[in-house]
Parts: structure tokens; C-alpha cells; sequence
């Protein structure tokens, strides 16, 4: 991993890690349990406020040391070593994470080939359909999941670069140009003012108690801060790239897409009367199937299948390669510390992985739910919980810490110098060491008081 990308390669490789099911399939979903459009302004603010910030601190640890996350913090603390190090393991956040994350990929699969078939013609089959391939298919979710399982690992054990950097230079582009045909066509319904009245004008009466921790670890999981990705690639950073007009690309993208998808789905959503809150994560399947089932065949051409195809072909890659950044951290952790080679790392991950993406399965099936239930949650929401809502905060709220208050000032001038300088560079200090830790802290503080 130490040898760079190649200067377009590192921009699409941190976009194609950020871009994913954070935005395709939990924003959707988060956003409808929320009450919307109050929760997508909060979002929006702690994308900016915390989220913008922190990913550039986590870049810069990751350029000013060329190291995996643990090594990193060890490397770039003048002391204390050992104990900043430990804040490097929060990438065991990202090994949770893909764990259920290759599950939902498992339900794009599984969508990919409903494609092929008769489109549901309700949005009642539709959510029936969703509804049994969750409680009732074990099967195909086992057989979905180890395909896709296979899949990331087989592309990371080829190494990064040359694996990521294929995948992404036509794999961003085909989905943003989906989601525009898909917006123009929803456009058209009369769910669509509804949906945008929905997203777009906020109203506080809404937000639950947890609004505020989840919209927080939605922009963390959204922009993969917290857990080692973006420190991880980061360390491949070729010189002279400007990561500030990248980032900003990349935070744009993001939200964009997320909104979208938002508009998308929420337009199929009211237009057959749905309830936003009512599907949980099978939301984006249900609302989609009845967008393209609605799409007239051209002639022989069933063109709402093609288009289910694709799309959801699409948004595989997306989630490929996230899943991709999650694993490629502490394989690279386990290579440098204990000189593993880079299949014996990915063996040992692997096994974690598909044990854990196992329990998710089972945690939602309706004989061995039970179970996996903790807490009146299942082991699916509770790892997504632990992961997104805590250690991905966490994990961040340290590594702002450490760049605003132990790294050189002068040293992160130096970095940001050809991209970012004086007022632009003093405010984003000021948010590093100031606002974005406060925030985290704040809104951790909220949830276990309030
Ligand atoms: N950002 C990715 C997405 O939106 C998820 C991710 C989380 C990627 C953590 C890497 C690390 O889907």
C-alpha cells in the first residue's frame, strides 16, 4: 500500500469509499424514520461542521505519517505513543461495519435478479417481497452474501490500486446518470412535490430522541471517518493533489446523491400512499421496485426491468467498493505490525466477517430472531449502532483532538499551504480544536442524559 495512487486514482478510490450505501440506503431510510426535512438540515450541518473537518484531519494523519491507522498515531505522537496508537484500533469500527454492510449488498444482489422477473405491482407486493426475503429466505441471503463476501475479498487481495481504480472510473459515473433519468421520471408524478415538501421544509417537531446521534453517525458513516478508511488511503496520497478541492468534490457528491435518492424514493413513497417510517431498511427496495414497475416496455423493450437491472447493478459497485475501504485498514495494520503477508490477513478477516454477517442474517430471519435480540434490538441494529453512532463519532472526535492539539500547527500549514492558507486554514482550525469535538461531545452527552 505504500506505493501512491495515481493522482485521479486516490480521488476516485476515497469518492468511490464514500460514496455507498450510506447515501443510497441509510439516508433514505434515516431521513423517513426522522420525520424528514429537520433531519436532513441537521445532517446537513454536521456534514459541514463536523464531518468536512474531521475528514480533513483524518487526511492529513494519514499523509503527514504513510501509515496504517494504529501505526499512524504512533508514528505522529511526540508522546504517549502507546496510548494514541489505541485510538487507531477504531478501525475495528470498519470490520463491523462491513460485516452488515455485505449483507445489504446481499440484498442489491437479490434485486439485481428480481430484475429479470414480473416487477411487483403494488407497493404492497412489493414491501411483501422485501419482507420475505428478510424473514423468511434464508437461503438466498446466505447465498447472496457469501457471492458479494467473495467478491471484496477476492478484489482486495489483489491489492488496492489496480482493484479499486478500474472499478471506479465508470462505476460513479453510470450511477449519477442513473439517478438523474430516475429523478427526471419522478419528477413528472404528483408524490413529487410532496416528497420535496418532505425533505426541504423543516419542521423541529418532528426530530425523535436519538435524531441527533443518528444524523451525526449518518455523516460519519456517510463521508467513512472514525474507523481508519480515510487515514488508511490517505497515506497513499500522491504529492501536489489538491485534497481540498477533492474533499469538497467528494463531500458535494455525497450529498447530492443522498438527496436523490431521498427525493427519489420518498416521490414513490407518497405517490401510493406509503409511510416513510414504515419500511425500515427495506424502504429503498420497495420504493424502488414500484418506480420501475411503473415504467412503461418500449415496443418488446421491458425497460422498467432494464433499468432495475442496471440501477441496482450500479449501486452494487457503490457498495463494493465501501466495503472494499473498510477491510483495506487493518489489513494493512496487520502487515506492517506483525509482518503478515496480505493473504494471511485476509484470511483472518474474513473468518470475523462472515461469522458476524452471518448472526446479522439469522438476526432478522423469523425462526432465529429471537434469539439475536439484545436490548429490544436486533444484532444487526445493535452492531450498525455500536459502529455508526458510537465508535465512528468517537473514533473522529480523537483524531480531531490529536491533529487540533497535538500535531504541529505549523507542520499542518506546511500541508494545507498550496491548497488552503490563512483566513480558510484558521477557521477550519478553529472548527477542528473548537466547534466539531464540542458537537460530538454534545450530542453524545444528549443522548445518554436526555
Ligand atoms: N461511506 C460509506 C457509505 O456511505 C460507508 C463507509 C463507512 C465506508 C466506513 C468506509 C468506512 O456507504
Amino acid at each position: 500500500m505504500n506505493e501512491k495512487f495515481s493522482k485521479i486514482g486516490f480521488v476516485l478510490a476515497v469518492a468511490g469509499s464514500a460514496v455507498g450505501l450510506g447515501n443510497a440506503w441509510k439516508f433514505p431510510t434515516l431521513v423517513g424514520q426522522n420525520g424528514g426535512s429537520a433531519f436532513v438540515l441537521l445532517y446537513l450541518i454536521l456534514t459541514l461542521g463536523v464531518g468536512f473537518i474531521i475528514f480533513l484531519a483524518e487526511l492529513s494523519i494519514g499523509k503527514l505519517s504513510e501509515k496504517d491507522p494504529v501505526n499512524a498515531y504512533y508514528t505522529l505522537a511526540p508522546k504517549n505513543k502507546r496510548l494514541w496508537s489505541l485510538v487507531g484500533f477504531s478501525m475495528i469500527g470498519a470490520i463491523l461495519i462491513v460485516s452488515f454492510y455485505s449483507v445489504i449488498i446481499g440484498w442489491i444482489v437479490k434485486y439485481i435478479y428480481f430484475g429479470f422477473f414480473p416487477l411487483p405491482k403494488s407497493i404492497d407486493e412489493s414491501a411483501a417481497s422485501f419482507g420475505n426475503l428478510l424473514s423468511n429466505d434464508v437461503i438466498s441471503q446466505f447465498v447472496c452474501f457469501t457471492f458479494v463476501f467473495v467478491v471484496i475479498f477476492y478484489v482486495v487481495s489483489k491489492g488496492v490500486k489496480s482493484g479499486i481504480e478500474k472499478l471506479n472510473v465508470w462505476m460513479m459515473p453510470s450511477l449519477f446518470i442513473l439517478l438523474i433519468l430516475m429523478l427526471g421520471y419522478s419528477f413528472s408524478m404528483e408524490g413529487f412535490s410532496k416528497a420535496s415538501d418532505f425533505l426541504f421544509s423543516p419542521d423541529f417537531s418532528k426530530l425523535g430522541v436519538g435524531s441527533f446521534l443518528s444524523a451525526l453517525g449518518l455523516a460519519c458513516f456517510s463521508l467513512s471517518i472514525g474507523v481508519g478508511s480515510i487515514i488508511t488511503y490517505s497515506a497513499s496520497l500522491p504529492d501536489k493533489t489538491n485534497f481540498i478541492s477533492s474533499t469538497i468534490n467528494i463531500i458535494f457528491i455525497n450529498v447530492i446523491i443522498g438527496i436523490m435518492m431521498g427525493l427519489i424514493v420518498f416521490t414513490f413513497v407518497f405517490e401510493f400512499n406509503g409511510d416513510p417510517a414504515q419500511q425500515g431498511p427495506g424502504l429503498i427496495f420497495v420504493s424502488l421496485m414500484n418506480l420501475f414497475s411503473n415504467i412503461n416496455p418500449i415496443g418488446f423493450l421491458p425497460l422498467g426491468n432494464i433499468l432495475a437491472v442496471v440501477f441496482f447493478i450500479a449501486l452494487f459497485f457503490a457498495g463494493i467498493t465501501s466495503a472494499i475501504s473498510m477491510i483495506e485498514p487493518l489489513t494493512f495494520y496487520l502487515i506492517n505490525s506483525y509482518n503478515f503477508s496480505r493473504k494471511k490477513a485476509l484470511v483472518l478477516i474474513a473468518f470475523v466477517v462472515y461469522f458476524l454477517g452471518s448472526l446479522c442474517i439469522l438476526s432478522s430471519i423469523e425462526w432465529s430472531k429471537d434469539s439475536l435480540e439484545f436490548f429490544g434490538k436486533s444484532f444487526f441494529d445493535i452492531l450498525d449502532f455500536v459502529a455508526s453512532n458510537l465508535m465512528m463519532p468517537l473514533g473522529g472526535l480523537f483524531g480531531a483532538i490529536f491533529v487540533g492539539f497535538v500535531l504541529k500547527k505549523e507542520a499542518l500549514k506546511t500541508l494545507f499551504n498550496p491548497y488552503m492558507r490563512g483566513i480558510f486554514f484558521e477557521i477550519w482550525y478553529f472548527f477542528l480544536r473548537f466547534i466539531s469535538p464540542l458537537a460530538v461531545i454534545l450530542i453524545m452527552a444528549k443522548q445518554i442524559f436526555f
